[in-house]
């Protein structure tokens, strides 16, 4: 395999930093997080608290973590719950698919498991939503097992200690990286400490713009620094940049004189399956036709559009609120999967982030006067 190192980079990539694991595991100690909620040997909780970090930072996790330990405080609680409790309990962590796992994970833990987590990141990979880091990451807090963790931080942290200049995301460079991460483990024993040191390091230190290089404990030798610009790695591949952008109208259908919005439960396909969202649509005359099926249009305001990102690309969203007359048994018509909701009751729901911010702005159109009355 072909090998290719920084420039400036004095040895091989893969001796890297002597001493890797100690250093790390004694830099964790002194500079490292100790006092997180899910600092926890109970798999329920780490499990929980990893999936949650997948996507999110830990500032934000923060609440959602307490919020929802309070509510589904064992894992035997989470896979009784319905489904709707899940997702409204996650709305706003984005990334609804991880919430759906969770939910399935649960029950089979229940099911498979009779409530207890296996010990084995080999077994716990086997579990809906847990892939080989996340089983690895459990399997180290809760058990000892020298199993390696490879999330985007920790590739960063080794790519640049390593000086490991081979493009990411890419299967060869990715197989490389889980080669090098096994071969860097600790003994059992400081495998916890050594696990938390990759993520407090990738997360407070080796960021990824403007790392903290004098903070590091691998200052002196890490071979991205050598090269003169620590920041030059890892290489992006070119097709990692570009993220396609597509556009969506979202129509907020308000009733005169009532605080409220029609919201419609998502199918399995899309964005946001599962969750309550204002109606989407390619166009406005789609839109505004499927508002003519629901009553009288009284008047439309369009709010200023906004982008909101999910893994694979973008949405440019257009709000549209729209001041309706219903007709008795349109929404029968119109779509059953619907429910005028009061904005007040709609935040309790699972929403996906940007119609709770959407509606927590609140109505910019008022009831219209007469002569706002549409033909
Ligand atoms: N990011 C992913 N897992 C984490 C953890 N256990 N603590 C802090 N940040 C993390």
């Amino acid at each position: 395999m072909p090998r290719t190192t920084c420039p400036g980079a004095a040895a091989p990539p893969e001796t890297g930093p002597a001493h890797f694991a100690q250093r790390l595991v004694d830099w964790q100690r002194t500079f490292g997080r100790h006092d997180l909620p899910w600092q926890v040997r109970d798999p329920y909780r780490v499990w929980l608290s990893e999936i949650m970090l997948q996507q999110t930072q830990v500032s934000v996790v923060m609440g959602y973590f307490a919020r929802f330990t309070a509510r589904f405080p064992t894992v035997q609680a989470l896979a009784e719950a319905p489904q709707d409790a899940v997702l409204a309990a996650w709305s706003g962590l984005g990334y609804y698919r991880r919430a759906r796992y969770l939910h399935q994970c649960a029950q089979q833990v229940v099911q498979r498991y009779g409530g207890r987590f296996p010990s084995s990141a080999a077994e716990l990979v086997t579990l809906p939503g847990i892939g080989p880091s996340t089983a690895a990451a459990i399997a180290a807090f809760c058990f000892d097992e020298r199993a390696a963790i490879l999330d985007g931080n920790v590739q960063r942290v080794l790519c640049r200690s390593h000086g490991i200049a081979d493009p990411l995301p890419s299967a060869t460079t990715t197989r490389r990286l889980w080669a090098l991460a096994r071969a860097l483990l600790p003994e059992a024993d400081a495998i916890a400490a050594y696990t938390q040191g990759l993520m407090d390091l990738g997360a407070t230190v080796c960021k990824p713009r403007q790392p903290a290089c004098e903070q590091c404990p691998f200052a002196a030798d890490c071979q991205a620094r050598r090269g003169g610009d620590p920041q030059r790695l890892p290489v992006r591949a070119a097709a990692a940049r570009a993220r396609p952008v597509h556009h969506t109208v979202m129509l907020w259908l308000h009733q005169p004189g009532r605080d409220d919005c029609w919201l419609e439960q998502r199918g399995h396909d899309g964005v946001w399956p599962g969750l309550w969202s204002l109606p989407l649509f390619d166009t406005q005359e789609l839109a505004l036709a499927y508002a003519a099926r629901h009553g009288s249009v009284l008047g439309l305001k369009a709010l200023a559009p906004f982008r909101h990102g999910f893994t694979h690309f973008e949405l440019v969203v257009q709000p549209l609120q729209v001041a309706l007359l219903p007709q008795p048994h349109a929404a029968e018509n119109a779509a059953a999967a619907g429910q005028w909701v009061a904005r007040s009751e709609a935040a309790q729901r699972g929403l996906p982030a940007p119609v709770r911010k959407l509606l927590s702005r609140g109505l910019a159109l008022q009831d219209p006067p007469q002569q706002a009355l549409l033909e």
